[in-house]
């Protein structure tokens, strides 16, 4: 079997955008080349993600299109199964799927040279698991794609246990990255042209250099010295996991993007004790205040779960009394999954998909009239933003600002993605600014 070129598939959070882009970076160390679509490549990869909804019937379907495809052009050859679903249904999957050839998980990477061989040899392998602190991260082997705005992992894993999240199940016990790898890869991004780096970890407030002990204020002081650096951003922070020393650094660190993405899932007390979330409303609450206090800059987002088992009218009007009080600038709302072995898909008191549909339509409703006001209230400001590239439909291009807000403008000549940009902003939607480029100066 000649294998010369491959395409990967990517599903879900960005800590699967990076991981794409590491398995592309093993797929060309090995001399195979990126194809513009599944259909020419060889090898196909899908880089799942579980987190939601019908995780292993998405992956089924694809996998029948894929099997479409072969029968029509010999190509994919190969079709690896990645990522969490991955690490979820190990050979489950292979035995369902004729397309299918192996299955690897997120902390096997580095094997996958070899189960293409193995592929080659006529077998169909498994390689799942963690092994201790090793997990096949190496940033040299990651293709860099986005150009100016880069992603970088400072934590693998997640420790927590939020009785709705299979997450801890499919990407291991929690691992810091050292703090001196993790500033040497921004260093060495910041050389190749890149302005915003976001550092990665389901729960990156917690984070600890293993050789140091340093902390996330002193990562992001660590990384907000590095020159050249427009801003450092970092996701996803845990409302249990902030010390004063962190709050305090929020307002200091130089180059510290104004986004700060806070889940705080629901608003009743009630519920956030059956999801394991160790916090209450009111704890949530002092922290926002705390946070807005030492950084009032701050843009807020922040995840929300509605129909969680159990979870009432009463309830439900918690976290839409939550937020309304906090006003997010962002907020992405969820209907709860049942997820495999998670402690939240045996409890009682499941809420019907009818009722939690209209409850995530009447926060989304709230949401918006938030966000269009926010938005409005940034009218006749003046903002920095970087650029993305034209926007999808008209002629207008686009970028985002410290804040992560979407900035629509028009183009002008010379334009460019990466280009940083004062921009006045004329008009507000609920999603996104629009301005135009202001004189500098
Ligand atoms: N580590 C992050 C945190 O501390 O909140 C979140 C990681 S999770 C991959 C992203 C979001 O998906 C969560 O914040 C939650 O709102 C949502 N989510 C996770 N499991 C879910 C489930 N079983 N059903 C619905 N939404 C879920
Ligand atoms: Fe999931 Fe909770 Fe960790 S949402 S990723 S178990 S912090």
């Amino acid at each position: 079997m000649n294998l010369a070129s491959y395409y990967v598939e990517t599903w879900g959070c960005q800590m699967n955008v990076l991981d794409s882009q590491q398995l592309a970076g093993v797929l060309e160390s090995r001399g195979l080349q990126p194809a513009g679509e599944p259909g020419t490549a060889d090898v196909v990869l899908l880089n799942t993600c579980s987190v939601r909804e019908k995780a292993v019937q998405k992956v089924l379907s694809r996998l029948g299109e894929l099997h479409k495809l072969r029968l029509q052009g010999g190509n994919p050859k190969v079709v690896g199964l990645c990522g969490c679903v991955a690490e979820q249904e190990g050979a489950r999957l292979l035995a369902r799927s004729r397309v299918l050839s192996f299955v690897l998980g997120p902390g096997k990477f580095k094997q996958l040279p070899g189960l293409l061989d193995e592929v080659e040899a006529g077998g169909r392998p498994v390689a799942q698991g963690f092994v201790g602190s090793n997990r096949d991260y190496d940033a040299s082997l990651i293709v860099r794609r986005g150009g100016a705005r880069q992603l970088v992992t400072a934590i693998h894993g997640c420790n927590q246990h939020c009785t709705f999240c299979v997450v801890p199940y499919t990407r291991g016990r929690e691992v810091s990255r050292p703090l001196a790898d993790i500033v040497a890869e921004v260093r060495q991004l910041v050389d190749g042209g890149a302005r915003e780096v976001t550092l990665l970890g389901q729960t990156i407030n917690a984070y600890r250099c293993p050789a140091s002990g340093a902390d996330l204020a002193d990562l992001l002081t660590a990384v907000g010295e590095v020159e050249g650096l427009w801003r450092v951003q970092f996701i996803t922070s845990h409302p249990a996991f902030f010390t004063p020393r962190l709050i305090a650094a929020l307002g200091q660190v130089p180059r510290l993007g104004s986004y700060l993405h806070l889940p705080f899932q629901a608003g009743s007390d009630a519920v956030l004790r059956r999801m394991h979330r160790r916090y209450t409303s009111q704890e949530y609450r002092e922290l926002v205040a705390a946070i807005r206090a030492a950084a009032p800059h701050l843009t807020l987002s922040t995840d929300v779960i509605v129909g969680f088992p159990g979870e009432s009218e009463e309830d439900f009007q918690d976290t839409l009394r939550l937020v309304e009080e906090v006003r997010f600038g962002q907020l992405f709302g969820f209907i709860y999954s049942p997820r495999p072995r998670t402690p939240a898909s045996r409890y009682p008191g499941a809420v019907p998909r009818p009722v939690a549909g209209e409850r995530l339509e009447r926060l989304f409703q709230l949401q918006e009239e938030i966000q269009l006001s926010l938005n409005q209230g940034l009218i006749g400001r003046t903002v920095e933003v970087l650029l993305d590239g034209p926007a999808r439909r008209g002629a207008l291009w686009q970028g985002r600002g410290a804040d992560n807000r979407v900035v629509n403008l028009p183009p002008w000549e010379g334009i460019a993605a990466g280009q940083l940009v004062r921009v006045a902003i004329l008009a507000a939607s609920a999603h996104a600014l629009f301005g135009e480029r202001a004189a500098e100066g």
